[in-house]
């Protein structure tokens, strides 16, 4: 086969282009889906042979100026990105390719290039057979500086790095924090406020660790306490207290949203919310490294940490009364809801907002709406909803609250004989202007005894909105 194609090759350059192309239909599908016999499987050396193609014949409308069709192909990952329509190559198989059907189509509205001169017999058969042996790009810097993304260049996407402690002499510096408040101050002419005297340390230090105020007698004792790690001491009592977890779980349960409530309009109690605050309370209270933090809250009911996923369902959403019967409105409500998954976990953990891609490329970072619904991938399968928790603590007392059914069902019927029954059918008509409509529940005890006047509370008081 390949004989046929090295013999085209020598003839002009019009029957060559055509040749593959006049073979009977079956060869050349033979040809293209790689099963006849080959003379060479040898690697195609893609950067002298493959890349030049691509830029020569391609490059003015898929290269750096151009990406007709949403495609580039002189780069590696725009390449195997695809174009508008999806990948344009599969490797290790040309017939499945785009790019081959492109190139050695008849139909005028398809093939590529669609002017000036054609891919010839031989590019093509180089084409098949670098596909054909795995389609291997090495990259090189020419990838990799072609597709910089400007807007990685956005501040907030530099990494992390370490800056220098400025030199701030004759000034007390407890930590190089201080040495860069220091110098803000320095320049903007201001100096250290003084030091706070003892009771107020105490407090301030209270109030921030735990959210309360110290009690008198951990004052009187602070303050009784001259030795040098007094201070030291008070922190780290502060830090091991339950009071800890509930002050600074606070903070990341806000970035949740998390609420004991379901928010909007009737905002009605979400009585089971509580055990994923339990569990963030106690995260920071045994002072679980972060990352496993995360994994507990993303995938905690395969860590058995069922509770930790609250995570995922602590932001408002509508109850099922609340959305409309029709398919648009329950479609929309569930794409609210992974919304609000979606964006709780940008916040929290990529600092990032990601909401608006729901609807639009972002402006000036890099995310597209493809990512985002991308990132909806991950949270399709969770859903609001209710379920035991899967621990031993919660068996044991569901199975305690079991055991005390019987009871209740007795306790329940014995109050059930004391109760009052109601009045079936009576209707109690108050109104005192109308004597005959009234039904007179006690006889009037003497004329009534409200001084005259027009005071709040007086006979005459007309009421006002107060
Ligand atoms: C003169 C401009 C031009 C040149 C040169 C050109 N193309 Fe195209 N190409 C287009 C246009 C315009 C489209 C979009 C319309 C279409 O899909 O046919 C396109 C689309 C494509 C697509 C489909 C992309 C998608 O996902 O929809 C492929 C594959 C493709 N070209 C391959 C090639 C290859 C391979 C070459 C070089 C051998 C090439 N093109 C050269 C203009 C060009
Ligand atoms: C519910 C869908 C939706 C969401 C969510 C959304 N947008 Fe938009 N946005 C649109 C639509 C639709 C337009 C185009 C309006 C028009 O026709 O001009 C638009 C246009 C814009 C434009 C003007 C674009 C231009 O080129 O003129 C900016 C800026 C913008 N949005 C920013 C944001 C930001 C920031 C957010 C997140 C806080 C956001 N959008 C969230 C739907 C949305």
């Amino acid at each position: 086969m390949t004989t046929c194609i090295e013999s085209a090759c020598s003839r002009n350059n019009a029957e060559r282009r055509g040749l593959l192309f006049l073979l009977p239909p079956l060869l050349r599908l033979l040809l293209l889906t790689g099963l006849l016999p080959q003379t060479t499987a040898e690697e195609v050396d893609f950067e002298a042979r493959i890349r030049p193609l691509l830029l020569q014949h391609c490059g003015n409308c898929h290269g750096p100026d151009a990406q007709e069709g949403g495609l580039r192909l002189d780069v590696r990952s725009t390449f195997f990105a695809g174009g508008n329509t999806g990948a344009v190559v599969t490797p290790q198989n040309p017939a499945e390719s785009e790019l081959i059907r492109r190139v050695t189509s008849d139909d005028e509205d398809l093939r590529m290039p669609p002017e000036g001169p054609r891919v010839s017999a031989e590019q093509i058969q180089l084409l098949l057979q670098w596909i054909r042996s795995g389609a291997i790009w090495p990259e090189t810097e020419y990838d990799r500086n072609a597709v910089h993304d400007t807007r990685l260049d956005h501040w907030s996407f530099q990494p992390v790095q370490r800056p220098e402690v400025p030199h701030i002499p004759g000034q007390p510096q407890a930590t190089p924090i201080d040495a860069f408040i220091l110098q803000k101050l320095q320049l903007a002419g201001l100096k250290m406020s003084p030091r706070a005297d003892r009771p107020t340390l105490l407090r301030r230090a209270t109030l921030i660790l735990n959210g309360l105020l110290p009690t008198p007698a951990e004052r009187t004792a602070f303050l009784q306490n001259e030795a040098d790690s007094a201070w030291n001491e008070v922190i780290d009592q502060l830090l091991l207290r339950q009071g800890y977890g509930e002050r600074w779980g606070q903070h990341w349960l806000d970035v949740m949203r998390y609420a004991d409530t379901h928010g909007f309009e009737v905002n009605t109690p979400r009585e089971t919310a509580w055990p994923y605050r339990d569990y963030v309370i106690r995260a920071f209270n045994e002072d679980l490294p972060y990352d496993e933090f995360l994994r507990d809250q993303i995938v905690g009911d395969v860590r058995g940490e069922d509770a930790a996923t609250g995570f995922l369902v602590c932001a408002p959403v509508l109850l099922p009364g609340q959305i409309g019967k029709d398919e648009e409105s329950i479609r929309l409500a569930r794409q609210d809801a992974l919304n609000e998954m979606i964006t709780g976990t940008g916040n929290a953990v990529l600092g990032l907002t990601i909401g608006c891609a729901r609807c639009h490329d972002h402006k000036f970072d890099p995310l597209s709406q493809r990512d985002y619904y991308n990132f909806q991938a991950f949270f399709s399968g969770v859903l609001y909803g209710e379920r035991p928790l899967n621990s031993s603590e919660s068996r044991s007392r569901s199975e305690q609250a079991k055991a005390l059914e019987p009871r209740i069902t007795e306790l329940q019927r014995a109050i059930d004989r004391h109760q009052l029954t109601a009045r079936p059918g009576s209707v109690f008509v108050i109104d005192e202007t109308d004597p005959d409509l009234t039904e007179v529940l006690l006889p009037a005890n003497g004329p009534g005894n409200n001084p005259q006047g027009t005071e709040p509370g007086f006979l005459d008081f007309p009421g006002n909105a107060e």
